[in-house]
């Protein structure tokens, strides 16, 4: 039976970087014999001009009818001045929501030919393989109550609510466990328990889970000493389970430690497996319409989906060793290129990958 994938590329270079992807998943249909069909949806700031409303009904029927969703990325300056709940990001925070995608897993892998790309010295990132698996549907970005009010004294107050139940805390910290033991066997659970009640119990629950997993080390650390050590000695992580917040930041921290931003994937997972697959990164607003947004971490989440929602990891293996081969040939968009160094555009590294996929299948055999 045909699979469905669902294409929301959203806004600036979520528009250019989609295309590629979609370039990418066309050909490994072609070479793995897959049947699956695609459709494209709006979301975000295109959603918005088009509809008035950044997650419109139909897209989320269409997600809750796909098996997969491949998204851009959605925002920017256009839309800064939109109404609160109106703008491109809300669509996003919603579609996670609504599906259900609690498990947002964002690996931060060292390609060897990158090394010299990273921010951080050589010796430091080779090898680096960290997975950080960050709760995406709980924590200060959906507690109740929120918002700005008036204050008798005429100032102005904002406030969120920093809150995680018992069972929120269990199933990532469940999913975390389960993910380690097919790699490394070593989770640190980052929070802020000197400071935030809602992370004392987040450390409280981990620690009562950890029980049954014995072959997995946890180890807690908190949150500024967890980027501190990111950016100090990298290679001492695993897999990191964090909250909501804390794993927003620490992800942007950890792709840079890869080279680029624009290198990063992830899989945001519901208890079903369904999944949106999609860039770390944001919609770049800075370099959008120039050809020069690296289309690889959109790439690499073709690649997640194809393992995690759709069934076929060797056609995901494919993918993966096709980036590497377009990065072994040299082949390198201007986030990822050193001083002087040639550059391609989006498009020519998505046609790099493409063409590279024809090889690794027939050495494949
Ligand atoms: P950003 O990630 O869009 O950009 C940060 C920096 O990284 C910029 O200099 C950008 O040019 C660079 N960059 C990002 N992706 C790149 C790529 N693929 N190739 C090369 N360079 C890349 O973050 P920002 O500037 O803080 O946010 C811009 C907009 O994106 C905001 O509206 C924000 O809310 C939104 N955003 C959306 C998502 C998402 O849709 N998942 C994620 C983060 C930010
Ligand atoms: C991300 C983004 C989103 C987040 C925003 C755009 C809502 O930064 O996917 O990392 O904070 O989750
Ligand atoms: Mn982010």
């Amino acid at each position: 039976m045909s699979q469905k994938v669902l294409l929301l590329p959203g806004d600036y270079i979520g528009q250019e970087i989609v295309p590629e992807a979609e370039k990418v998943l066309a050909r490994i249909c072609e070479l793995y014999d897959l049947d699956i069909t695609t459709e494209s949806a709006l979301i975000g700031g295109s959603a918005y001009d088009a509809e008035g409303y950044p997650l419109p009904a139909s897209t989320l029927e269409k997600a809750r009818a796909a098996d997969a969703i491949l998204l851009g990325a959605v925002g920017g300056p256009a839309y800064d001045n939109v109404e609160r709940d109106l703008r491109p990001e809300k669509g996003l925070l919603r579609i996670r929501s609504e599906l259900g995608l609690f498990g947002n897993l964002r690996p931060a892998i060292m390609y060897p030919q990158l090394v010299d790309a990273s921010s951080l010295k050589p010796e430091l990132v080779a090898g680096l393989d960290i997975l950080i698996v960050r709760e995406l549907t709980g924590g200060i970005y959906f507690g109740q109550p929120r918002g700005i009010r008036e204050l008798d004294n005429g100032e102005r107050e904002g406030f969120n609510t920093y809150v995680y139940s018992e069972s929120e805390i269990r199933r990532i910290a469940k999913l975390a466990f389960e993910l380690a033991g097919k790699r490394g066997g070593r989770v640190c659970s980052v929070d802020k328990a000197n400071v935030l009640e809602a992370t004392v119990l987040w450390r409280e629950v981990v620690t009562e889970l950890a029980e049954s997993y014995p072959d997995i080390e946890l180890e807690h650390m908190y949150v500024d000493n967890a980027a501190m050590q990111l950016v100090r000695a990298p290679k001492q992580f695993d897999v990191i389970v964090t909250g909501n917040m804390f794993g927003d930041i620490l992800s942007d921290a950890a792709a840079m430690l890869t080279g680029s931003i624009g290198m990063l994937p992830s899989a945001s997972l519901n208890e079903s497996g369904q999944g949106i697959y999609e860039p770390c990164h944001g919609s770049a607003p800075d370099i959008a319409g120039q050809g020069k947004a690296n289309p690889l971490a959109t790439i690499l989440s073709v690649a997640m989906m194809l393992r995690y929602s759709l069934g076929s990891p060797a056609a995901a293996d494919s993918i993966e060793i096709a980036v590497g081969q377009v990065l072994d040939k040299g082949l390198r968009t201007p986030d990822i290129a050193g001083a002087g160094e040639a550059v391609v555009t989006t498009n020519e590294m998505g046609d790099a990958v493409v063409a590279a996929l024809s090889n690794v299948t027939k050495t494949d055999g």
